[in-house]
């Protein structure tokens, strides 16, 4: 994996953006009071299954819990030092690490008591969110863009304090054009305008397989790539940072490292 990381840091020195340069905690964030969610469906994840599926950012004694924490420290600094508050999750190809990831670190901008967070499936072909949490959508995104459902309904409470999740409930075929759509672009608007005091991690399609990710890409404050240790290729991480280079790329997450 030298090439890997020797890719990585050719990114890193070029852009000098990514989240692996920044220290600190973000300091310039707003405080907010936690979200209500009294209309909100409520629903209790089962320990075991967050453990199976590796989602450990809420755990108190795990040891990749810290890993985490040092992500939300330094996408949280990266997005306060652009005013920012929206971030998708996106990586190459598939089976990468997005939804882990994206998953692990709404949960971990949560724990933090200063940030409400929205963490919302915009994978909607292959939709992983709820699974990831076991959690059962019994509306979603696709529900939303259908017009069969509104914002508010599909929204799921899944008693960590100060998350939210907007799942995708089933896979949508022609996604392509639906995650570029107008429809699509007026959901990330309404979700921003209308729950300004949240942070919003997106979980994205992978940005080489699909056309779909490059065409939500403007609607975004920032994007972090995730590179799977012995998976991702040099060729496609380097096509997918030339990609990403026009869309504010914080940075990388080096996902599987022994
Ligand atoms: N660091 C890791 N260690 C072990 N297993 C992992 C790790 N990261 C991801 N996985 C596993 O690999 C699989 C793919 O991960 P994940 O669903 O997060 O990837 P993805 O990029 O969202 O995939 P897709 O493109 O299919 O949506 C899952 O079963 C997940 O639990
Ligand atoms: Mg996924």
């Amino acid at each position: 994996m030298e090439q890997i990381e020797r890719a990585l840091r050719k990114s890193r020195e070029q852009r000098r953006t990514a989240v692996g340069h920044q220290n600190g905690t973000a300091a310039k964030i707003r405080l907010t009071p936690a979200a209500t969610h009294t209309q909100t469906r409520c629903v209790s994840l089962a320990p075991s299954l967050l453990d199976a599926h590796r989602v450990v950012s809420a755990a108190v004694h795990h040891p990749v819990t810290d890993v985490y924490r040092s992500l939300r420290a330094q996408v949280l600094q990266a997005l306060n030092a652009r005013d920012k508050t929206t971030i998708g999750i996106t990586s190459a190809n598939h089976g990468e690490g997005k939804t882990l990831t994206a998953v692990n670190l709404a949960i971990a901008m949560a724990m933090d008591v200063n940030h409400n967070v929205l963490l919302v499936d915009a994978d909607l072909r292959n939709p992983g969110v709820a699974t990831c949490l076991g959690l059962e959508a019994t509306l979603g995104v696709s529900d939303y863009l259908t017009g069969d459902a509104t914002i508010a309904d599909c929204l799921v409470h899944p008693r960590i304090e100060r998350l939210t999740v907007l799942p995708a409930r089933n896979r949508i075929g022609n996604s392509a054009e639906l995650l570029a759509s107008p429809q699509m672009v007026h959901l990330a608007r309404e979700l921003k305008e209308r729950y300004a005091d949240r942070l919003i991690v997106y979980d994205l399609p992978p940005i080489l397989t699909v056309g779909d990710a490059i065409g939500f890409l403007p609607t975004i404050d920032a994007t972090l790539l995730v590179v799977r240790d012995g998976a991702t290729r040099v060729p496609d991480l380097n096509r997918a940072l030339e990609l990403l280079g026009g869309y504010n790329l914080i940075g990388t997450v080096l996902n599987g490292v022994p």
